[in-house]
């Protein structure tokens, strides 16, 4: 089924070179094999994901544009491609989302995300959301990193997914801490910022807490470490 999207689609269209466009080459004309608790689990963290992604998107499209007006030492390209891969990882997690049936409370978990990502950018100066993207990015990584390391095992495609997905976040943290500092972010203020989008995205996904257990994915460590 078709789900109305967290937030509307970005008016371009560029490739990148995500390794999630390999991933989706190889793996888009398979079904792939979860059992009944897996899918119950990933039908509802599946939404979560994808909104993230394509909030996501908006946050580098708004940029590039900017950026083709005071352009600073990353260009408007970097940006470009870092929308097209949330745009691989939108489309690969949808593509999974779309074999497995809905949960009857879509809606409160779609809204529940949606008010998450949006209260993010909100009343931000740009250096502070910047920031806020690399720490987010940051704690993606590290989430894959846990579902990779979880019940599904290595070999599962969706653990490869998270996997590619994971390579990417990781260039998006670099390149959004980069362009926070060039903004005029002050360092000093890392830690307390990493904590508190920490803590917020912590309460979002312990609304989730049996199904991340579902996938042998314990929130707990995650979040732990409030390093920067
Ligand atoms: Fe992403
Ligand atoms: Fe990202």
């Amino acid at each position: 089924m078709t789900m109305k999207p967290c937030f509307p689609a970005v008016p371009i269209d560029v490739p990148s070179e995500s390794p999630v466009r390999y991933w989706l080459h190889e793996y888009q004309y398979q079904t792939l094999e979860f059992t009944e608790m897996e899918r119950t689990a990933l039908s509802r963290l599946l939404p979560l994901l994808v909104c993230g992604e394509q909030s996501s998107q908006w946050v580098f499209y708004n940029e590039s544009i900017r950026q083709q007006k005071t352009p600073l030492a990353l260009a408007a390209n970097d940006f470009e491609r870092i929308v097209a891969d949330e745009k691989y990882h939108e489309e690969a997690l949808e593509w999974v989302r779309n074999q497995i049936e809905e949960p009857a409370d879509i809606l409160a978990i779609k809204r529940r995300s949606q008010r998450f990502f949006s209260s993010l950018g909100a009343k931000k100066t740009f250096e502070e959301h910047f920031a806020q993207i690399a720490c987010l990015d940051a704690l993606v990584c590290k989430l894959m990193l846990y579902i990779e390391k979880g019940s599904l095992g290595p070999h599962h495609p969706f653990t490869l997914l998270c996997r590619a997905i994971k390579q990417d976040e990781a260039r998006h943290v670099s390149v959004s801490k980069l362009h926070a500092l060039e903004l005029g972010y002050d360092k000093s203020q890392w830690r307390a910022l990493n904590a508190s989008i920490s803590e917020r995205l912590f309460d979002l996904l312990s609304t989730e807490r049996d199904a991340f257990a579902v996938l042998g994915v314990d929130l707990n460590p995650i979040f732990e470490s409030k390093e920067e």
